[in-house]
């Protein structure tokens, strides 16, 4: 008894050590200032960014919404360093993107922000394990403490019997999930995840927002979800509503989760009668 105690309690500090160390205080993690972006195709200019700004806090789990074409993608893509934008100003974690050398947003990128995608990108040679730990093998070592948070991760999202499989042979839901593991493996500032429950049944989909409400609850995680699912936005906190590259509305969730959907579909309704 009293060694499994110990066991359990050096466990524990371990834990806290390598990984579960939430982060304390409140800030802000994300920072979005007036941005604009456009595209330039031949003379045309298309203006797809129009003057953005909201932030999202340590801890916080925020959705985006707004048809197709209104600019979630790009407004991602500019967070996540893939494409320069125009005017304005992002900060991660109180750290000004603008005027960073293209080495230091690919480090930002590596090292800073957890990606999930809708088509998963898990890389089919590698196994689930193998996966998790791609945005530590990028990075050159993997020491045993990387290994030992992947199987917790694993654990955690209830992947761990199938860690030395490879994606080919196992689920949607479970590949997302593998997904949301590797995100976390940086302990990232923010995790963006661009329709993560798109290519998923709903009760994959609702496996893998739990995924982000664990990661969240346990790691203080903070997540920023562009989704079309009003099932999956009313798990979060907050849901910008995006509409021709501006901010139509945001939403809090105040009342219980069904409530909150509601709320959405109402707003989504009124923003495409407009
Ligand atoms: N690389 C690009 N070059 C030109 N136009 C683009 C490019 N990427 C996206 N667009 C256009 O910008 C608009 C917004 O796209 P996107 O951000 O992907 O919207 P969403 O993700 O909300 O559907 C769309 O009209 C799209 O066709
Ligand atoms: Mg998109």
């Amino acid at each position: 008894m009293v060694i499994a105690d110990t066991i359990s309690e050096n466990i524990e500090k371990k834990v806290a050590v390598s990984f579960w160390q939430k982060k304390e205080e409140t800030e802000i993690m994300l920072y979005i200032e007036d941005l604009y972006k456009a595209y330039e195709t031949g003379k045309n200019k298309y203006q797809v960014l129009k003057g953005i700004g909201f932030h999202v806090a340590q801890g916080e789990f925020v959705a985006v919404m707004g048809p197709s074409g209104s600019g979630k993608t790009t407004l991602l893509n500019c967070i996540s360093c893939y494409i320069p934008f125009d005017k304005g100003n992002i900060k991660l974690g109180g750290v000004a993107l603008a005027g960073m050398d293209e080495d230091a947003l690919a480090r930002v990128r590596n090292t800073k922000i957890g990606f999930v995608f809708q088509d998963f990108m898990l890389l089919d040679g590698l196994t689930v394990r193998e996966n998790i730990l791609v945005p530590r093998i990028v990075q050159g070592e993997v020491e045993a403490e990387a290994e030992k948070l992947a199987d917790q991760l694993a654990d955690l999202f209830g992947i761990a019997h199938i860690l030395n499989k490879y994606p080919a042979e196992i689920s949607g839901g479970e590949k997302q999930r593998t997904a949301v593991a590797r995100s976390l493996i940086n302990n990232p500032l923010i995790i963006l995840a661009d329709e993560p429950t798109g290519n998923l049944d709903s009760k994959s989909g609702r496996a893998v927002i739990e995924t982000f409400i664990h990661a969240r609850e346990k790691m203080g995680a903070t997540i920023f979800m562009v989704t079309h699912d009003s099932f999956a936005a009313s798990f979060c906190d907050r849901v910008i509503l995006l509409k021709d590259g501006k901010i139509y509305r945001q939403l809090e969730k105040r009342e219980e989760r069904s409530v909150f959907q509601d709320q959405l579909l109402d707003a989504i309704k009124e923003m495409s009668s407009m």
